[in-house]
């Protein structure tokens, strides 16, 4: 069903991707075609490996005449969905989702996830957390043996503003490592969340640690409202390559 021409323009649009954008797209698409059918309601990740399932999501829908409607996980997500034409819903209406696409800083090999990167953690997981199948896509640089050999930024933490001091502390005296308040990019004050909070971003010391269980404690933490750990909830990671081929596990 792919015309000629629209072939050419995809062969244009592939070659003026970097190598890690074509990466993205590759499992993008992959897992859109592979997992998305008609009638069916899809969450919405965050972050730029998504944009590349929305544009295949809409390309479908054009072509097949799908329905769907999608539940965007941040603002960014709910923009993406409009500016894409797609059926804009949310947990009001559709609180059990078919199945979630979003991306992840970090995947390791029980398909533990560290996420929220880009600070929209807490309704990543709402929105995973409801859906049937929660599909991950991400480029190679992000598959690991052992979690935070890759995303060196650590692991968010969304915290309640005027807590922030003392679940750093917390956090510290439990169990070491460094807890960096996220700033803008201007530095002129702390990055704050779609949901109005700050993020600790916990550079947790390296090695292999049970991950359930400290994600666990995390939240009973007081003022600790998500963390980025995504334990126990992937159903399938699709990591791209930048060849175009895809490593799924
Ligand atoms: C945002 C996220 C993103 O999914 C994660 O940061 C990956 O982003 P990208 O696709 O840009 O690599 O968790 O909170």
């Amino acid at each position: 069903w792919i015309s000629e021409a629209y072939k050419d323009v995809e062969l244009r649009r592939n070659m003026a991707l970097t190598p890690v954008e074509s990466a993205k797209k590759a499992a993008a698409c992959l897992a859109v075609d592979d997992y998305v059918k008609d009638n069916k309601i899809i969450g919405i990740g965050s972050g730029s490996t998504i944009v590349y399932a929305v544009e295949r999501l809409s390309e479908r829908v054009q072509q097949e005449n799908l329905k769907l409607v999608c539940i965007p996980t941040s603002f960014q997500a709910r923009q993406l969905i409009l500016q894409h034409n797609l059926t804009l819903g949310d947990l009001e209406t559709n609180p059990s989702i078919d199945l979630a696409i979003d991306g992840a800083d970090e995947v390791d090999n029980d398909l533990t996830l560290i996420k929220g990167g880009g600070g929209c953690l807490t309704q990543e997981k709402i929105v995973a957390s409801c859906a049937k199948e929660f599909i991950v896509i991400c480029d190679q640089g992000k598959d690991s043996m052992i979690l935070g050999e890759k995303y060196k930024k650590g692991i968010p933490i969304e915290v309640i503003p005027m807590a922030y001091v003392p679940i750093r502390n917390k956090i510290f005296s439990r169990y070491g490592g460094e807890l960096i308040l996220r700033m803008g990019k201007a530095k002129a004050g702390p990055v704050v969340t779609d949901n109005g909070n700050f993020i600790l971003d916990w550079q947790f010391p390296q090695v292999s640690l049970d991950w359930d269980h400290i994600n666990k404690e995390l939240k009973m933490i007081p003022g600790v409202v998500e963390t980025g750990l995504f334990v126990g909830m992937a159903t399938k990671v699709f990591i791209g390559r930048s060849d175009g081929t895809v490593k799924e596990k």
